[in-house]
């Protein structure tokens, strides 16, 4: 009877059997009696409590959420022609008009009419053309001779066709001055091609250099030049993110100082942003990517105003003096203590960038990018998984200095890579000595792990300083990474981090972006390819927390215990929250186990008179556990919004096996 039972899964067959053999078949739980208490309203809920985490790894920057699709565009890569074929007679310069960026191309004339000179770039595995759009080329240009005029010849080409032509679109430009100058034409191609590739002719003889050879669609976000990925920054804005924090992760810290994130090289004339090498070309040898750098064409700067368009705070995170600790053991592999100053001086500069008034140094840097009013930067992160003396000793200078300076500003601290033992102990009793404001704690872990999470922070210190989440996702079992499952054990986890937000103020699922073709790391929560992009199934539950977060906790008992989502309480994991703003409680239950449940949901507290004016659901669910969204389906699973019959002070609703649902009941 059970074998049957687990091959006949739909709910009607169930209740049917259940009808046949009465008590003998334990298909569904007792009925699980919620009691929301919504008299004493309970913590508020940070603005901040869901956020994102933003970092260049799977080539979320270049080749990604950065719009520019040429690879190489400056001739910086140490192979200058790394991304490009050359063909005739093609020489590498370096005395460029860009003094971080000196090199340049020159292309001269073949010296045979039959035969070309000049340049095919490949993109990010491609490039992504569609029919019918536009795309902005542009490239900085002279002719060697006063007075002469050179012709170059730019065409988008789909280098496997196998019609009449491989060219897709041609425009020309004519370069006309011995003076460097910007020059740009638009491409209209008629064609979508994801696999596209950039030609440059140089016709007739005259010599002409180029430099910062640049391709963007024109339909960026909000238009702008230099500018973002629409299709990706609409993924983000739609989560309504509270936090944005950026650059990352292990790119702050760099394979050695000398390739750490520096801010500094991010902003200003984006043309002159030197290009620094990425860790996550060579950190997995699996997975490897020799031409993967980092342009800075998305840099601070745009961190910023991107968090401003989604609503987000920007949470900037800066080098600590330290590298990469897992891949440098030696002291002298990380900046002296007396040396940091200015590291620290990177900090307080940062501060004064993001919210000096235009007449500081910084301040005016920021005015003449574009952005006189202050970014109105609250947060800033300090070291990304550091350990040890060797982190906390530095990280104390630091926020002397900054308290010193701006006392108003919110400092992150870090608590390692580790999610408990020993290092994780220390340090967070260190970031209470030191007084930081987050502390940022981050879980790689399994299905199991984030389903024994229910009491994390029943003995954290509600004195000390606040949890930050700053990285976390299910890496579950099997073949696949983004399955349902693992989105399910994040929504299970996320109950426990929604109950505990007097102490859980930020919390963001890591890595955000992947590119198919590009990734390193993975799950992630949203992937692309050059044309189209889909949000996991974690993606849809980070959006179900966020868009439904309410403004205060409440408390929640089943059965008569706090719900915390220990085994006893029948694979049910729940928060329930206040929204003062809407006037709804809303309750969030995930329920793990293979049954479906009832569910009893009451809310005490309300008045005599008063009774529920309705109710929404929002499921989100799939009866397959390993199931993924894709480019293929990107809506394979995603919530669905039904009406709720409720009653006068509550609702009695059977929850799906492995679902998560979101009860939204109006006062
Ligand atoms: O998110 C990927 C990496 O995981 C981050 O760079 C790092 O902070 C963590 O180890």
């Amino acid at each position: 009877m059970r074998l049957i039972l687990i091959i006949m899964k739909k709910t009607t067959v169930l209740i049917f059997l259940i009808s046949l053999f009465g008590f003998a078949m334990p298909l569904f739980a007792q009925t699980n009696e919620m009691i929301v208490h919504a008299k004493n309203i309970g913590a508020v809920i940070q603005p901040t409590m869901y956020g994102l985490f933003f970092e260049d790894v799977n080539f979320a920057a270049d080749g990604g959420l950065y719009a520019e699709m040429i690879k190489n565009r400056s001739f910086e890569y140490p192979q200058h022609l790394q991304g490009w074929k050359s063909f005739g007679k093609v020489n590498i310069l370096d005395d460029g008009p860009f003094d971080k960026n000196p090199y340049y191309v020159r292309l001269s004339d073949s010296g045979h009419e039959h035969k070309h000179s000049g340049l095919e770039n490949e993109g990010f595995f491609g490039i992504g053309i569609k029919g019918g759009e536009t795309y902005r080329f542009s490239v900085w240009a002279r002719v060697l001779e006063k007075s002469k005029v050179a012709k170059i010849r730019i065409e988008l080409v789909n280098p496997k066709s196998m019609e009449e032509t491989q060219v897709i679109e041609t425009q020309h430009l004519t370069i006309d001055s011995e003076e460097w100058k910007k020059y740009q034409v638009l491409l209209n191609p008629k064609k979508t091609n994801s696999k596209a590739v950039l030609r440059i002719f140089l016709e007739g003889k005259q010599t002409v250099d180029l430099e910062h050879i640049s391709l963007f669609p024109i339909d960026t976000w909000k238009g702008r030049e230099n500018g973002l990925r629409k299709d990706l920054v609409q993924l983000l804005a739609d989560l309504k993110p509270g936090v944005f924090r950026f650059p990352g992760g292990c790119i702050v810290e760099g394979t050695d100082l000398k390739t750490r994130y520096n801010w500094k090289n991010s902003i200003g004339l984006v043309e002159n942003r030197p290009l620094n090498e990425s860790r996550w070309q060579y950190t997995f040898t699996h997975r490897f990517f020799p031409d993967y750098y980092q342009s800075y064409g998305l840099g601070f700067y745009d961190f910023f105003l991107l968090s401003e368009d989604i609503g987000a705070e920007p949470l900037p995170v800066l080098n600590c003096g330290l590298s990469c600790q897992f891949q440098n053991k030696k002291e002298q592999d990380y900046v002296s203590l007396d040396s940091l100053d200015a590291y620290i001086q990177d900090a307080l500069d940062l501060i004064e960038f993001a919210n000096g008034p235009i007449t500081t140094k910084w301040g005016k840097i920021r005015a003449e990018m574009g952005h006189p009013e202050s970014f109105n930067m609250k947060f800033i992160g300090i070291g990304n998984e550091q350990w040890g003396s060797a982190y906390t000793t530095r990280l104390e200078p630091f926020i002397k200095a900054i308290r010193d300076v701006y006392p108003d500003i919110k400092i992150i601290g870090g608590s390692g890579p580790n999610s408990e033992g020993e290092q994780f102990n220390y340090l967070w009793s260190e970031m209470k000595r030191l007084g930081v404001d987050l502390v940022d704690e981050h879980f790689y872990r399994s299905e199991s792990w984030f389903l024994s999470q229910g009491t994390r922070y029943d003995s954290y210190d509600r004195k000390g300083p606040k949890v930050f989440a700053g990285e976390y996702a299910c890496h579950g079992k099997g073949k696949k990474w983004n399955h349902f499952n693992a989105a399910l054990h994040e929504a299970a986890f996320m109950t426990m981090l929604e109950r505990n937000a007097d102490i859980v103020h930020m919390a963001s699922y890591a890595p955000l972006f992947a590119h198919v073709e590009g990734w390193q790391w993975r799950p992630d929560m949203i992937w692309f390819d050059n044309m189209n992009s889909f949000g996991t199934s974690s993606y849809y539950v980070q959006k179900l927390y966020a868009l439904n977060k309410g403004t205060h906790v409440l408390k929640l008992t089943m059965n008569g215990d706090l719900v915390t989502g220990t085994k006893e309480q029948n694979g049910l994991f729940a928060s329930a929250v206040f929204d003062e703003n809407k006037n709804t409680i809303i309750v969030k239950v995930v329920n793990i186990s293979s049954i479906p449940q009832l569910l009893s949901i009451k809310i005490e507290g309300m008045k005599k008179n008063d009774m529920l004016k309705g109710g929404r659901l929002l499921l989100l669910k799939t009866d397959d556990l390993i199931k993924e969204n894709s480019l293929e389906n990107p809506f394979e699973i995603v919530p669905e919004e039904s009406e709720l019959k409720v009653e006068r002070k509550g609702v009695n609703v059977t929850i799906p096996p492995h679902a998560f649902a979101v009860y939204i009941l109006q006062k």
